[in-house]
């Protein structure tokens, strides 16, 4: 078969254990504390379910919560530059963390660097 879904690649397992790794980072990053709740267990759940469909698994999201619509979800926050870059980071590391490599995790990183860099909202604090 030449393609594969990749959410099927990942595997439900993986996909979550990288999104554990994700948020144990975004817990301690001075960027994000402020803007993310203190427990991150809900935001976690959530963020499971959108990368399932975003990954092209079932559409856990939708089902429970709805059209993505990402961007209008976003809004309430402030998503400055400088935020998306340590958001990205924390991803990045998270993916060193749980060994995504080679062509599929290139592939998506890239995905999730446009789908950052659409939600910023705000300018940097400094400018
Ligand atoms: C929710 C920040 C990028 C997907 C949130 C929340 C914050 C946030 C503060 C609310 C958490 C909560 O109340 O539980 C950011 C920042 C980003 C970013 C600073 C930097 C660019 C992204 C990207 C995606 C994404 C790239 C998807 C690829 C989600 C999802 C939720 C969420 C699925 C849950 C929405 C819901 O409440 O139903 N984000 N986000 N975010 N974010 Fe982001």
């Amino acid at each position: 078969r030449k393609y594969t879904i990749p959410y099927e690649e990942i595997g439900a397992e993986k996909l979550s254990e990288l999104l554990r790794a994700f948020y144990k980072r975004v817990a301690k990053h001075p960027l994000l504390i402020p803007i993310f709740p203190e427990d991150l267990t809900e935001t976690l759940r959530k963020q499971i379910q959108f990368q399932t469909q975003y990954l092209g698994g079932p559409n856990l999201y939708t089902e429970e919560h709805g059209h993505p619509m990402m961007k209008a979800r976003h809004m309430p926050f402030k998503i400055t530059p400088d935020r998306a870059q340590a958001w990205l980071e924390c991803m990045s590391e998270a993916m060193d963390e749980v060994g995504l490599e080679g062509k599929f995790r290139e592939v998506y990183y890239q995905r999730l660097v446009m789908t950052a860099h659409h939600m910023i909202n705000s300018p940097n604090e400094d400018e």
